[in-house]
């Protein structure tokens, strides 16, 4: 039996426009740790002592350790078939964006091309005195007293992601409000959609007269909002509704 339903196969087949978000449990099958489930990343550890700039501008040692830590697990892991998938969802429409809530640049690695990092991106850094981005090579070695400086003004050296409180990076948020609002089809996939304003993006779409489905292993926050929702594993998911595309155009 299919996972999905017939409506939604047909509405992909003749759409032009699909945007899709994303979240943690699109990485999860790439090995990646999601924030909520259990053994995610929020119940060991507290996302107010981590994730925001008052920790940080307190504690940056412990901070960074935790960025490089998380940088080192991205370092041995692959995209998944569900971003596999998602890469090769794009060249069947005229238009398709990936808005992805995750910082670990998987989409891009699997090959997609238009994707909004809403929440930034975890390989990049940059210093918070003078904005000026951090050289790679810099983040390589030890720091000289365990804490990353700016090799130019000694600045402290952060993460270019979004931590709770600041402003999501710019246009980002316009450019994923816009996709929503035109498209046509609506995939929300592995995200618990709490955290705003990313949840109230598949919404908009759906207000808006798109076909908004979630594919995740259980129903989100919005699940009950939406057209459908199809339980199972993003990884197992995609490829299929793929083939069935694919497989309903060339009808
Ligand atoms: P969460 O950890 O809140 O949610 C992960 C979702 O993925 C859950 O709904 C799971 O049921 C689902 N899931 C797990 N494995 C899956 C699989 N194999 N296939 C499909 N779904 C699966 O992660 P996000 O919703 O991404 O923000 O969290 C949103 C934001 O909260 C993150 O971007 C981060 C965090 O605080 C910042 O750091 C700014």
């Amino acid at each position: 039996m299919s996972l999905f339903s017939p409506q939604l196969v047909f509405h992909l087949a003749k759409a032009r426009r699909v945007a899709v978000l994303t979240g943690a449990g699109m990485s999860a099958e790439s090995g990646v740790a999601t924030f909520r489930d259990a053994g995610g990343l929020w119940e060991k550890l507290k996302p107010e002592e981590l994730a925001n700039f008052e920790a940080f501008m307190s504690n940056p040692e412990i901070v960074q350790m935790w960025y490089a830590h998380r940088r080192e697990v991205l370092n041995d892991v692959v995209p998944n078939p569900a971003h596999i998938a998602l890469a090769g969802f794009e060249d069947l429409f005229d238009e398709f964006t990936v808005i992805t809530q995750n910082v670990d640049g998987l989409h891009r690695r699997a090959g997609s091309r238009n994707i909004i990092e809403l929440h930034g991106n975890i390989l990049r850094n940059y210093c918070v005195a003078c904005r000026q981005p951090a050289v790679d090579h810099e983040l390589d070695r030890p720091a000289p007293d365990g804490v990353y400086r700016c090799a130019k003004c000694s600045g402290l050296i952060r993460p270019d992601v979004v931590w709770f409180g600041e402003m999501l990076p710019e246009g980002a948020i316009e450019r994923a409000d816009s996709a929503a609002r035109t498209a046509e089809v609506f995939l929300s996939v592995g995200t618990s959609a709490v955290v705003y304003p990313a949840a109230s993006i598949p919404i908009t779409a759906r207000i808006t007269g798109a076909y908004v489905a979630e594919i995740n292993v259980e129903k989100s926050a919005i699940g009950d909002d939406l057209d459908e929702v199809i339980l199972g594993p993003a990884g197992v998911v995609l490829p299929q509704l793929l083939e069935a595309v694919v497989t309903r155009r060339a009808q």
